[in-house]
């Protein structure tokens, strides 16, 4: 494999700063761009001490079409890896204009910039959100129509619409897009993992910062769905698998024959909310309070993926277990109790 000058926005997030340092084990270089709307510098400090290697990192908006023309400009890029974008899906209800704005924005400004600049290769963060609510399980890539059930879900999908018709219409723009299951745990040092602002929307996290005593207890949403213990199951996806299937991914494009193709990047087994509480209290080794509460809007019963595309085009499948992603999470949540610190 020819090593690669990879550009890779939102790469101080949670997704990115993993994707960051499995890039630079492959053998290749990065490029960072975040604004840190949604993250700390601190992280570029960790990365470089785990990497033992200078991290360039340059902090500006995406959405800001002339200074990303500039970076394009004055930087030699190979491929670019498109994690910046907002994500909360309860926030993007209140705020659908930001969402939209942001998320539409940065990959509208970042793609310019590649045809001029004439980068041929992109991977983009997308979701299993753009199932929507009516897919069967499990999620094929060949499930159509995408939908989803907030203005967050609808940028994935209409990113992806976008991007589908711009590789159509380009001569050699070959696009990748990875739609993730439950991305959860951290790296094995302990040195980075997932730092949400304010009180954690998802599961993983609010576990977490209960076990460290940060908040009280879990409220379940609802134990009366029609699944194997009443409690919704989810595709959790150990967040280095995740990484690796960026590695993978950003290898690939140069031989794919398609201009656009989307993967799912999951482990094809669904685990229920409880699972997930049992699992985390073996790796703590004491029992976490939690309380059954009412059903959270928007839920669905059950869903995974099915990843047999990227097995066989990627080379590329999750090899860790529910264990490895709650021990790798409760060592970054114990050893960084607050997160990352401001300075
Ligand atoms: P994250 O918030 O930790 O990382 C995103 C990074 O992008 C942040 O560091 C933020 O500061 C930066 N950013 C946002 N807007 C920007 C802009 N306009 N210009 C420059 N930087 C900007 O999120 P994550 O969990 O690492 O997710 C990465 C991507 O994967 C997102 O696109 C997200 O929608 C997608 N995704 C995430 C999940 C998940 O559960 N974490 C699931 C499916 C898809
Ligand atoms: C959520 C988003 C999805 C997004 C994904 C990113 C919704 C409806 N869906 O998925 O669009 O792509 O995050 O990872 O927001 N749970 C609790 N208590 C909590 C938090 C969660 O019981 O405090 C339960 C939820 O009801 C759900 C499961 O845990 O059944 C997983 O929840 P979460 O981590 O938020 O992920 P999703 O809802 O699958």
């Amino acid at each position: 494999m020819v090593a690669m000058r990879v550009l890779v926005s939102g790469g101080a997030g949670y997704i990115g700063s993993h994707t960051v340092l499995s890039l630079l084990e492959a053998g290749h270089d990065v490029l960072v761009v975040d604004d840190f709307t949604n993250s700390k510098p601190t992280v570029t400090s960790r990365l470089e001490s785990l990497s033992g290697q200078h991290i360039p990192l340059q902090s500006f908006d995406l959405t800001d079409v002339d200074k990303t023309e500039r970076l394009f400009a004055h930087e030699q890029i190979d491929a670019v890896i498109h994690f910046a974008g907002l994500k909360a899906v309860g926030e993007s209800v209140t705020k659908p204009l930001e969402y939209y704005a942001n998320n539409l924005g940065s990959t509208l400004s970042l793609v310019r910039a590649m045809s001029k600049h004439n980068v041929r290769h992109l991977v983009f963060s997308s979701s299993a959100t753009v199932y929507g609510d009516h897919a069967p399980v499990p999620y094929q890539e060949t499930y159509e129509p995408l939908a989803s059930s907030s203005p967050y879900g609808w940028t994935k999908v209409m990113q992806e619409q976008i991007l589908s018709d711009v590789a159509a219409a380009s001569d050699g723009l070959k696009i990748a897009l990875l739609r993730y299951f439950n991305p959860v745990g951290a790296h094995t040092s302990g040195e980075i993992g997932e730092d949400p602002q304010g009180i954690p929307n998802n599961l993983m996290p609010f576990i977490a910062q209960v076990a460290v005593g940060r908040r009280e207890k879990l409220s379940l949403y609802g134990d009366d769905y029609p699944t194997k213990d009443g409690t919704c199951e989810r595709d959790y996806i150990h967040v280095l698998d995740l990484a690796a299937g960026h590695v993978a991914a950003v290898e690939h494009l140069e031989s794919m024959s398609e201009p656009v193709r989307a993967f799912n990047l999951g482990t094809g087994e669904g685990t229920s909310v409880l699972q997930m509480i049992h699992a985390f209290e073996k790796a703590v080794g004491r029992e976490l309070p939690y309380e059954v509460v009412g059903r959270r809007a928007g839920d669905l019963p059950a869903y995974w993926a099915d990843s047999t595309r990227a097995e066989t085009e990627l080379g590329w499948k999750a090899t860790r277990s529910i264990e490895d992603m709650c021990a790798d999470t409760w060592r970054w949540q114990s050893q960084n109790p607050q997160g990352y610190p401001d300075a």
